[in-house]
């Protein structure tokens, strides 16, 4: 087997090696968090929202490979899709897992509990999902099933993000800033495969076209649910969005969205460059 700091040649990559860091960073926080008694009054319920936070930060993280790869002309970056895709299964496993810690390891009621509260059965559904995309995520299965077969059964990571993102907004009730922030990442980086559809990955204006629509649609979005669920004027909502000392979604989405355009940006001007250094092409008759 080789060493998962080492690429498929065995040689030494930075990039699975930061993936790896990056991966087992928050569990050994949350260890440390665990061990210095540092995680509150109610630690397993604390712990329970820390690995489910970063469960669906994983799950973003694995949906951000394609678009960027595409985007910033990144081939290696596919070195750690399966990784990333694996520790968002690690996370979410022991999420559930501190779930039924906390119900005593009363299976039953544990049970009982996912069918009656819609935010769990949501939950759970996906953690289904994650669980079927990680046992089919090895070179034997893609073989096995073929890559055509592969490809379109790992497209379910497009209903489980969403069924994860309403997971974590009903359970948030009324603060859904993370959820909010997490949902507008998600809507840019399925946007910016549209725009690999209709053959407009890399152009910057359509990118940059698409990053503020998102913007935009994320203040709508979270001025709706409020006025829904609190009665909160939206237009109050949407005057402290204007305020950037606030750190409201919408910065980070627009954030975000800067981000792929500048990268946009920079792979065209790189492509032009390189299409200027090329040896004029002569017409022969
Ligand atoms: C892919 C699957 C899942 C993802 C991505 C996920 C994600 C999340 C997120 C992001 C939070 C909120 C964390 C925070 O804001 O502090 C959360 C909370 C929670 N999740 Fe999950 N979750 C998943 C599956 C499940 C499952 C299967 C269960 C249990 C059956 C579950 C039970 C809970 C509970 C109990 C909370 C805290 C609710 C509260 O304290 O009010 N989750 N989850």
């Amino acid at each position: 087997m080789t060493a998962l700091w080492r690429d498929r040649t065995g040689a030494f990559s930075w990039l699975r090696t930061v993936a790896l860091v990056a991966a087992i960073a928050p569990a050994l926080w949350l260890v440390w968090l665990a061990l210095t008694h540092d995680l509150g009054s109610r630690p397993i319920n604390a712990a329970i929202h820390f690995t489910g936070t970063w469960t669906i930060r994983f799950l973003i993280a694995t949906l951000a490979v394609t678009p960027l790869r595409v985007l910033g002309r990144w081939p290696k970056l596919i070195g750690i899709r399966r990784y990333l895709g694996l520790t968002t299964f690690g996370y979410a496993a022991l999420h559930l897992t501190l779930y039924i810690l906390d119900q005593h390891f009363d299976l039953i009621h544990v049970a009982a509990e996912i069918a009656l509260r819609f935010y769990l059965l949501i939950g759970f559904v996906a953690f289904i999902g994650l669980c079927i995309l990680a046992a089919t995520s090895t070179d034997a299965s893609i073989k096995r099933l073929g890559a055509q077969r592969w490809t379109k059964l790992h497209k379910a990571i497009f209903i489980l993000t969403p069924l994860a993102i309403v997971h974590a907004f009903l359970q948030a009730k009324i603060d859904v800033t993370d959820a909010t922030i997490i949902a507008a990442f998600a809507v840019l980086l399925i946007a910016l495969r549209l725009l690999k559809r209709y053959g407009n990955a890399e152009n910057p204006v359509a990118v940059a076209a698409v990053a503020l629509g998102v913007a935009l649609a994320t203040a709508l979005i979270e001025a709706a649910w409020f006025a829904l669920l609190t009665g909160v004027d939206p237009r109050l909502v949407l005057e402290a969005d204007l305020d950037i000392t606030m750190a409201r979604p919408v910065w980070y989405a627009l954030g975000a969205g800067l981000l792929v355009t500048l990268i946009a940006i920079v792979r065209r001007n790189a492509r032009r460059k390189a299409g200027q250094g090329q040896p004029m092409r002569v017409r022969t008759a």
